[in-house]
């Protein structure tokens, strides 16, 4: 292995300026060597901005490339197009991937392409960002060390309003033509056949938090998926709005093999700031709650409380008291800067993770595509559940 790893990305839109490019160009461990984006002028700007030496428009040919350990798949997916096919093709050709979620819309794919990661040796990340934030990292290592007890009982909320205005697309790809050759979606307006979004989106990442918590597989669930805002703008070039029926707001519960409980509710048009998480996990000697909202006025970006309150004769209900809890420095990435929004310093910790994970050598993937895959199981238990108007138990 040389050096530094030498990491080619995909994608040189928002999310991988916002998040993914500081990353890598802030750590030791790594170079990015090139900015891969079948939009050239976009993969030169962000070259410029961030002292990137090459850029490429093929990103096969990035892929294919001997010189680079490292693929970043940060691509937009709204039709499962790039992310499993630039990711598979990763695989193959031996490198380490980090890749957006979804890595596939359907958990098998994503589990065969975890097995095939694992049988060459190689280590997986996916874009699960909040699990990262040192409030949450510190939060699982406070249960693993027993602070809360037994974890019996987890809610996880993700809110934010990013879709409130009907205007705003459903599609966030800024098309300069409107884009005759995409297949639509939310056009059938059955709720049933409601188009999986906000499960997926945002969802997502609340659960992986959710079942690292729980410490436990999740053996049924019961979903509601709905639609809020009816009519909405498709692509940027539309100047009108229409009828697409997409799950911007959803609700699920579930229980654990041991008989704990799991609730999930994600939505992007619930009034709320970014990035909208809330994680609460019970046990039996306390709970623990982390926030990842930022606060308008002190800017501030997560907040962590705990309270204790035993399972005994003499508990008492009304002594219990939540407090904030300190979040050590250490937990942040070296590179971190303390007026760093949300999106660009909790992605600095996840690509630090996979470094780190990836020069140590050991055993140590924390977010991979296994654990992807369990999530993308759930989210297809609970669209399921939704569609047939049942408990749907796993594994599926
Ligand atoms: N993890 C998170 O919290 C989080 C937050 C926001 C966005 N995202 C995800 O990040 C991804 C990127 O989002 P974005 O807002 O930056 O999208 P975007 O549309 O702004 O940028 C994507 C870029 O990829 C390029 N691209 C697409 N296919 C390509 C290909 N085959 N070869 C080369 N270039 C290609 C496009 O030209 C575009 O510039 C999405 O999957 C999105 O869901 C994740």
């Amino acid at each position: 292995m040389p050096d530094k790893l030498r990491v080619g990305i995909i994608g040189a839109g928002r999310w991988s300026k916002r998040a993914h490019i500081p990353g890598w160009v802030r750590s030791d461990l790594c170079d990015l060597v090139v900015i891969c984006d079948q939009d050239e002028e976009l993969a030169k700007d962000a070259a410029k901005q961030f002292g990137v030496p090459e850029v490429m428009t093929d990103a096969e040919a990035m892929i294919r490339r001997e010189d680079i350990d490292v693929v970043d798949v940060c691509t937009r997916d709204e039709h499962g197009e790039s992310h499993e096919p630039l990711t598979a093709l990763a695989i193959e050709c031996g490198k380490h991937v980090l890749v957006e979620k979804p890595v596939a819309a359907d958990f098998h794919r994503v589990k065969e392409l975890s097995d095939l990661a694992k049988s060459k040796g190689l280590k997986t990340k996916v874009g699960l960002t909040f699990r990262y934030a040192p409030a949450v990292q510190y939060m699982f290592d406070l249960v693993r060390e027993g602070k809360i007890g037994t974890p019996w009982l987890f809610n996880g909320y993700e809110q934010n309003s990013q879709w409130l205005n009907p205007w705003y697309p459903q599609d966030k790809r800024l098309f300069k033509e409107y884009p005759t050759e995409l297949e639509k979606v939310g056009t059938d307006p059955d709720p049933r056949n409601i188009e999986v979004a906000s499960l997926e989106g945002y969802g997502a990442p609340t659960i992986d938090i959710g079942l690292e918590l729980i410490n436990d597989d999740i053996d049924k669930v019961v979903c509601a998926m709905a639609n809020l805002v009816k009519e909405r703008r498709r692509y940027n070039v539309d100047d009108h709005l229409e009828r697409i029926n997409w799950d911007d707001a959803d609700m699920w519960i579930g229980t654990t093999k041991k008989g704990y409980l799991f609730s999930m509710q994600s939505s992007f048009v619930t009034v709320g700031n970014y990035p909208g998480i809330t994680a609460w996990i019970y046990g039996d000697k306390g709970a623990l709650k982390a926030t990842l909202i930022t606060d308008p006025e002190t800017k501030a970006i997560q907040k962590l409380e705990y309270a204790d309150g035993w399972v005994t004769p003499d508990a008492d209900a009304a002594a219990v008291k939540y407090h904030e809890i300190e979040i050590p420095d250490s937990y942040w990435n070296p590179g971190h800067q303390p007026d760093d929004e949300w999106d660009t310093a909790f992605y600095g910790c996840l690509v630090q993770n996979f470094l780190e994970e990836i020069v140590s050598g050991g055993e140590k993937n924390e977010g991979n595509f296994e654990q992807s895959a369990r999530v993308q199981e759930l989210i297809n238990a609970a669209t399921l559940s939704h569609r047939e108007e049942r408990w749907v138990h796993l594994p599926l």
